[in-house]
């Protein structure tokens, strides 16, 4: 018996997997193990030797159970130990520097133009690169004849032949976009639109594709002056200077009555751009109170209605926040320009909370 306790408590203990522990169990106590093997030995026994050795049996049988549930439990556990070890993971490891990809100026630029006009009420609104000229001229109070369609350098698409409706065109601004929100929610409205536009021109301040930001406010007692605080607050907080100062210049716009240009105080002391300060200016966007007629085409009743409307260059602000003299290089994909000029994933928008 003790023979019997000793050879099978050292083979649990040797057993390396639960496999091992299991062939184990069944030559120890399974129903054609030694130990059954020695009960049936019971039967040819006098009944005095029966009554020693039989407990003797079941203790050594429970005895080895339980060892080979210790043992089992005590491999579980190595096993779980060992997956632990394979899976840990620090997650206190600061992020990876080195970048493979970044974000494109003009994307980083609209984030941060997003952000701060939504802190102001506005949501964003998208509308087709591809118009009607209907929203992308008509409706904007610029007719058929009217000089803007000329002087915007429009690409039209072609129409398949004998089809004389007028063709599409690539938008040349964002601000058919105003006719789509008006159309889409009515009033009062706060949109910003945000997107690409076309026109034919190419040299260091044009490309034939590049990317505006609409901004539009309708409602019953909007004015100019709305107009004006939300521009400062905005060039305050985009261009990161406290002291903005921005000059309203009489303009024209078809869509826009009265209108406005937009520059903003600077200076090139030195050869680099200062915003806030010097005597020079610089135009930044267009803007004004938005034409009776085109609150109409909107479907928006411009006798109850009234509000401002403003457009400007993205990537022209782009430039002018973070310095990149080239409008082109923008889209040449060029990955050291990429590298230089693109900011990293993890990089919140830039807010100035001034
Ligand atoms: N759509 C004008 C442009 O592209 C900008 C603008 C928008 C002007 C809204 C006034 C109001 O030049």
């Amino acid at each position: 018996m003790d023979d019997l306790r000793d050879k099978y408590l050292t083979r649990i203990a040797d057993a390396g997997d639960e496999a091992a522990l299991e062939a184990v169990r069944l030559e120890a106590v399974g129903k054609k193990g030694e130990v059954a093997l020695k009960m049936r030995e019971l039967g040819r026994m006098t009944p005095e030797e029966r009554q020693q050795v039989g407990p003797a049996l079941n203790a050594l049988k429970d005895e080895i159970n339980s060892a080979i549930a210790a043992r089992k439990a005590g491999l579980e556990d190595a096993a779980l130990d060992e997956r632990l070890r394979g899976e840990w993971l620090d997650v206190t490891l600061p992020a990876r520097t080195r970048r493979r990809g970044s974000i494109h100026p003009v994307s980083q630029v609209t984030e941060e133009v997003t952000a701060i006009f939504a802190d102001m009420g506005f949501s964003v609104a998208e509308g087709p690169q591809i118009e009607t000229d209907w929203y992308n001229f008509d409706a904007l109070n610029i007719p058929g004849h009217h000089p803007a369609r000329a002087e915007m350098d429009t690409f039209y698409m072609a129409r398949a032949e004998g089809d004389d409706r007028p063709p599409h065109v690539l938008r040349t601004h964002t601000s058919p976009v105003q006719i789509r929100a008006m159309e889409a929610t009515g009033a009062p409205l706060r949109v910003i639109c945000p997107g690409r536009v076309y026109r034919a021109d190419y040299d260091q301040t044009h490309t034939p594709m590049f990317h505006q930001v609409e901004g539009m406010a309708i409602d019953r007692d909007i004015s100019m002056a709305n107009l004006k605080w939300c521009l400062e607050e905005f060039c305050r907080a985009f261009f990161e200077v406290d002291d903005i100062a921005l000059r309203f210049r009489a303009s024209h716009f078809p869509f826009t009555e009265p209108s406005a240009e937009v520059d903003i105080r600077c200076s090139w002391e030195g050869g680099t751009l200062k915003l806030g300060e010097g005597d020079d200016w610089l135009e930044i966007l267009g803007s004004g109170m938005v034409h009776p007629k085109v609150l109409a085409a909107g479907g928006i009743d411009p006798d109850v209605w009234q509000g401002f409307a403003f457009g400007m260059g993205i990537d022209r602000i782009a430039m002018l926040k973070y310095g990149i003299p080239d409008l082109r290089a923008f889209f040449d994909s060029d990955l050291r320009w990429l590298r230089h000029y693109g900011f990293g994933a993890l990089q919140a928008p830039t807010r100035h909370a001034g």
